[in-house]
């Protein structure tokens, strides 16, 4: 594995899931694959798990970590060729991104979109310089359009929790209202690994949202569409909260009809569903505490498994380099 951009990037998804939660069993079976090898972590945005499982996923593995809060410590970065830097950017990403593959044996990197053109956030412009000039394998910690590590780990949270062998999990991704407008990132992602793990035979997804919030086509492809949320989480055994603003009218955010909100008397309409949210969640907007504290929540184990996720794809991109 060179870079981990997208589920395309995985040959066998239930092999990885597998192999994550071998390390979990045994966090130092691997622990001398690293050494005297260096993970940068490039952040252009905030971070609590992203940043500290993917560090703790490198120490497992005998890795020396280095973050670069690029965005609060780094040189204002200018991403677009053929101007002239007579603004307030000082260091163009083609020599940033080089140096940086000269001190780190793979990088990774969070870019959050701007949320305001969505052609240029989609075409991922940034995240594809950055992966060609730094010339060392990279990992996404979150781009304009996927976050691939969360929804590895959330594939990896499903696997472990649901016992039964006679029929896959019903799944339902659940739009849940927020008061800003937040990327598509997370639900594109969630998606697009669903629909791959439905495709081979691993769950059986359904993607919940009010009108005006469908997400691009490419990611929901063969999953079911409900604008009802009642509807969606009837016999649901896992349901993923989340935000996200409009696709078609893009970055934006509409004033819904009904309640959109998790809370336990919805939950009571699932088949026991486990709940599950990326975090960060605002209480009580997006998820009811009642849920959250209750027994039927994921999102700290969730949370924690994003270590595992993240040992695998380093686990896989070390041995490459070996
Ligand atoms: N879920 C997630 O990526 O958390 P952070 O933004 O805190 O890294």
């Amino acid at each position: 594995m060179t870079q981990f951009f997208s589920v395309a990037d995985v040959d066998n998804l239930s092999q990885l899931v597998d192999e994550a939660l071998q390390l979990k069993s045994n966090p130092f079976a691997a622990e001398n694959l690293g050494k005297r090898k260096t993970l940068g972590l490039v952040f252009l945005n905030p971070s609590l798990r992203t940043r500290l499982s993917t560090q703790k996923a490198a120490i497992h593995l005998g890795m020396d970590v280095m973050v670069m809060n690029m965005d609060k410590e780094g040189w204002a970065l200018e991403t677009k060729d053929g101007v002239v830097m007579d603004g307030n950017t000082v260091e163009h990403i083609r020599e940033a991104a080089a140096v940086m593959g000269q001190y780190c044996d793979i990088l990774g990197l969070r870019s959050f979109p701007k949320l305001q053109d969505r052609e240029e956030d989609y075409s991922e412009g940034l995240f594809r310089k950055f992966i060609d000039y730094c010339k060392v394998p990279v990992i996404s910690l979150e781009s304009a359009t996927r976050h691939p590590l969360q929804s590895l780990t959330d594939l990896i949270t499903i696997r472990e929790y649901w016992q039964e062998t006679i029929r896959p999990p019903k799944v339902v991704l659940a739009w849940a209202p927020h008061i800003k407008a937040l990327p598509q990132a997370v639900p594109n992602s969630f998606a697009e690994w669903m629909c791959r793990a439905q495709a081979e035979g691993m769950v059986n997804f359904t993607i919940a949202h009010p009108k005006g919030y469908a997400l691009a086509e490419e990611f929901t492809d063969g999953a079911d569409l409900i604008h009802s949320l009642d509807e969606a989480i009837k016999g649901a055994d896992f349901v993923y909260v989340k935000n996200w603003s409009s696709y078609e009218d893009y970055g934006k955010i509409h004033p819904v009809e009904g309640k959109w909100m998790i809370d336990s008397s919805r939950l009571a309409l699932t088949n026991g569903a486990k709940v599950m949210h990326c975090l960060p969640v605002r209480r009580d907007l997006e998820l009811a505490s009642e849920v959250l504290d209750g027994p039927d929540a994921l999102v700290i184990q969730e949370a924690g498994n994003r270590v595992w996720a993240a040992q695998a794809v380093l686990k896989r991109m070390l041995e490459q380099l070996q």
